[in-house]
């Protein structure tokens, strides 16, 4: 398969397969010069930047408390689904793409950006 896919809209680019990511284990993927965590949540699965936001914690490496990723470095933890900062010391939210599962594959446009002004 292509690693890049015209559906609707902008390019999509293929992270990884539907497969590698479990509910309890979180996928990181670079992409050019962006690293993602790709989570398996509730039968959906969701994308944001891998890098917390307090510093420089991989949230891939993170533990999932329910739909809540916690940082590994200093325990703050982020909504999955929106991106939204809950548990101190984060307050900055981060960014999320939305995931297109095609064929199996996790696809992104990596030009949309939620989330970067809350
Ligand atoms: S680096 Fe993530 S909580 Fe501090």
């Amino acid at each position: 398969m292509s690693a890049e896919v015209q559906i609707t809209g902008g390019p999509l680019v293929a992270l990884c397969a539907a497969a590698d990511v479990q509910p309890d284990a979180p996928v990181r993927v670079v992409q050019d010069t962006e690293a993602y965590a790709v989570f398996s949540l509730d039968g959906r699965f969701y994308a944001t930047q891998d890098q917390c936001t307090h510093g420089p914690g991989s949230l891939a490496e993170g533990f999932v408390v329910g739909a809540e990723i916690e940082c590994p470095f200093h325990q703050g933890r982020f909504d999955i689904r929106t991106g939204y900062a809950t548990a101190a010391p984060c307050t900055q939210a981060l960014r999320t793409w939305t995931v297109h599962p095609i064929d199996g594959q996790l696809f992104i446009d990596p030009t949309e950006h939620r989330g970067v002004e809350r």
